[in-house]
């Protein structure tokens, strides 16, 4: 898929890709099983983890609720923050210490939640601090050296698939940086998806974090071909491993799903297909990009998360300013797939078939999916562009500094980045219509 002069070929290219998941429950009513299922660990205190959005909703309660008929106690902490920082990982790690020992996790919400259990059940397990296993540069790298305990993750949002992947993101606060903790250990033991659970979900939160299902299925199907890559020794292995065979598969499938839904699920959120293929999309797009990986869009969000000013958006906690992950994804998204077209231009095109099918090609052909893609978010009113979150040009370079510190990502594109590219990329999306 890639032409050589766009990448480097390597002297020994790789032949071997991974493939992981969990143990996946899905359908309506799924949620109503977590009480047996984790009656046959033979586990006896769970704690379910959840933030306060959520917890206002009921539904961590009612799974908590479930617990006491199979002889399992269990409590509810409600104390995650929005959007993990090192900080409040820490925080909810010393609640869950102070409570414990606990035999299982439940986590009950979007990706805030799924990723704040999976700090909890490392840290409840393993030996050392935080900043120890959070990913080199930022922190120690270090892999965890104890299994750990059962954790079931129950989404709440149609987004960030983190109830299938081996990571947990958070923002480093110090640093002003968002990175994260990445190994096998922390995929969940069983993911629950109860489609039925997403209904609550506000449009604002809908929009946003179907863009992150829209990235992760995008980056995950034009990432680097693996055998593009120098090949591994199998302790190197990381469960990135490029786009391949069975993570196209998975990617494709998303974005049909999105074309169906993503609309529909924004402006009608009672109805309840959107809502159902919405919540597949999310899952499929998380066994895709959990073991192909993503690139640019993802490794410029996490600065414009990172540095973020005084933006507010609708319908998530009006506390402190944010932009959320999806929403950060997406604003580079336009300007970075034009970027990345000519290291493979049919699989541009398909997937802007696949998300819009028949629409208009331009004469341009790298202008394709960058329009499928403004179209939309305009629809389900994304903002316009990095500008309309708060930043200007003379924002470019701090962006562009934070987004080279995600090389684990930048490695994963199809073509080799510079410094200047990222410039180009942030600049062309100031203003995206
Ligand atoms: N681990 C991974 O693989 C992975 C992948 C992508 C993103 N992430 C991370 O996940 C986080 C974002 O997660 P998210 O987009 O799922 O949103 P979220 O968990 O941050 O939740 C967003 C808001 O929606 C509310 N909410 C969630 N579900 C609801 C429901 N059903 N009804 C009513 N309100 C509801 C929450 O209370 C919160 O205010 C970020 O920190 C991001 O970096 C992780
Ligand atoms: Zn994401």
């Amino acid at each position: 898929m890639t032409s050589p002069a766009l990448i480097t070929a390597p002297a020994n290219p790789e032949s071997v890709f991974t493939y992981g998941a969990p143990q996946l429950k899905f359908g309506s009513g799924a949620s109503d099983e977590i009480g047996y299922d984790l009656s046959q660990y033979g586990v006896k205190r769970v704690l379910v983890i959840t933030d306060a959005g959520v917890a206002a909703t009921g539904t961590p309660q009612r799974v908590a609720d479930q617990m006491a008929q199979f002889g399992i106690e269990a409590r509810v902490f409600d104390g995650v923050h929005v959007e993990p920082t090192d900080v409040s990982l820490r925080q909810a790690v010393d609640a869950a210490r102070a409570s414990g020992p606990w035999d299982a996790y439940v986590a009950v919400g979007g990706g805030s939640a799924i990723d704040t259990a999976k700090a909890i059940n490392l840290m409840t397990t393993n030996p050392g601090e935080l900043m120890d296993y959070i990913n080199l540069p930022v922190g120690g790298g270090k892999a965890p050296s104890q299994p750990l305990k059962p954790l079931v993750a129950v989404p709440t949002t149609t987004g960030t698939g983190s109830e299938s992947t081996t990571i947990c993101v958070m923002d480093v606060l110090a640093l002003k940086v968002k990175t994260g903790i990445s190994h096998a250990r922390l995929r969940p033991t069983l993911a629950v998806i109860d489609p039925d659970l997403t209904r609550t979900q506000p449009a604002g939160v809908t929009a946003s974090s179907g863009m992150d299902i829209l990235c992760h299925a995008l980056e995950s199907y034009t990432a680097r071909w693996y055998t593009t890559n120098e090949r591994k020794q199998p302790q190197q292995r990381v469960p990135y491993c490029g786009s391949n065979p069975i993570s196209d598969m998975w990617s494709e499938k998303a974005l049909s799903l999105l074309s169906g839904s993503f609309r529909t699920a924004v402006l009608h959120g009672d109805d309840d297909q959107a809502r159902s293929d919405m919540a597949i999309a999310a899952t499929f797009a998380g066994m895709g990009f959990g073991n192909a990986g993503v690139h640019i869009p993802h490794a410029n969000a996490y600065p414009i998360a990172g540095q973020v000013k005084d933006f507010r958006p609708k319908d998530y906690p009006a506390d402190e300013p944010m932009v959320p992950h999806g929403m950060s994804v997406s604003l580079t998204a336009p300007a970075a797939f034009r970027f990345t077209f000519q290291a493979s231009p049919e699989r541009h095109l398909r997937a802007a078939e696949l998300l819009s099918p028949g629409a208009d090609r331009p004469s341009d052909l790298s202008q394709h999916l960058p329009n499928v893609l403004t179209s939309l978010m305009r629809d389900i009113h994304i903002p316009n562009g990095i500008g309309a979150v708060g930043f200007g040009e003379g924002d470019v370079d701090p962006l562009v500094e934070g987004a080279l510190k995600q090389q684990r990502l930048l490695a994963t594109c199809p073509r080799e980045v510079t410094g200047e590219d990222l410039a180009a990329i942030f600049t062309q999306s100031l203003e995206l219509w």
